[in-house]
């Protein structure tokens, strides 16, 4: 499973390439605006950063665009500044259609918001890159569906689509559980959750006992 760090926050994002290794970038507006940066602000930063190396970056078009061509003309004008960028269309009708384009002239599309399994087979059947269901979204508002995760993988691989399934919105290490439990492809976390996951407590209890150990011997 590939991890890649939800971020539009540059020394977090340098960070988590450097000591992590962290496979790709996914951002949105919300993001954006947490970093005080416009997306153009934010392109000429990650550019050189991931050009010329696997690292994949997620970038959404403006969200008040609600028409297939707006969205096509954003997405592609965005796609060709570098290879690396997969373009964040959000699940909505108008979305799907601009998907449809898109993916025969071959830029590669990550479907947003992404909350239920028929989403989720139709950003497939169109051709989607990336397909993100948002968990913890739905979780936050007490509509935690236990199957949710695995319900998207299972009806999507069914299927033999090539789309990666990207789970999206996580807010703890039981999502990356839950994920990698299904098959999904990638997850993607902030910075806290990676952190908070990767320095599990009992982690450091043992350290301190093996320490007294190790001292008592040396005594
Ligand atoms: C990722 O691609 C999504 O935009 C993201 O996981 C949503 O995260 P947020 O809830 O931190 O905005």
């Amino acid at each position: 499973m590939l991890f890649f760090l939800d971020s539009a926050k540059l020394d977090e994002i340098e960070y988590a390439i450097k000591r992590w290794k962290i496979d790709g970038v996914t951002t949105n507006p919300r993001h954006l605006a947490n970093a005080k940066m416009k997306v153009e602000q934010f392109i000429e930063k990650i550019k050189p950063l991931v050009e010329n190396t696997n690292i994949s970056v997620s970038i959404e078009v403006n969200p008040h665009l609600n028409d297939a061509e707006s969205m096509i003309e954003e997405a592609q004008r965005i796609a060709s500044m570098c290879e690396n960028f997969v373009i964040k269309i959000p699940a909505t009708e108008a979305g799907f259609e601009a998907l449809s384009v898109l993916s025969k002239k071959g830029v590669k599309v990550n479907v947003t918001l992404v909350f239920n399994v028929v989403q989720a087979l139709q950003a497939a059947r169109l051709g989607a890159y990336y397909i993100s269901p948002f968990v913890g979204w739905k979780e936050e508002r007490g509509d935690y569906d236990v199957d949710f995760i695995s319900n998207v993988v299972r009806a999507v691989k069914n299927y033999g689509f090539k789309s990666k399934i990207l789970i999206a919105a996580v807010r703890s290490a039981r999502h990356f559980t839950e994920a990698a439990l299904a098959g999904a492809d990638i997850i993607t976390a902030s910075f806290e959750v990676y952190k908070r996951s990767f320095e599990n407590p009992y982690s450091s209890l043992g350290l301190d006992i093996f320490k007294d150990s190790w001292d008592q011997i040396q005594k």
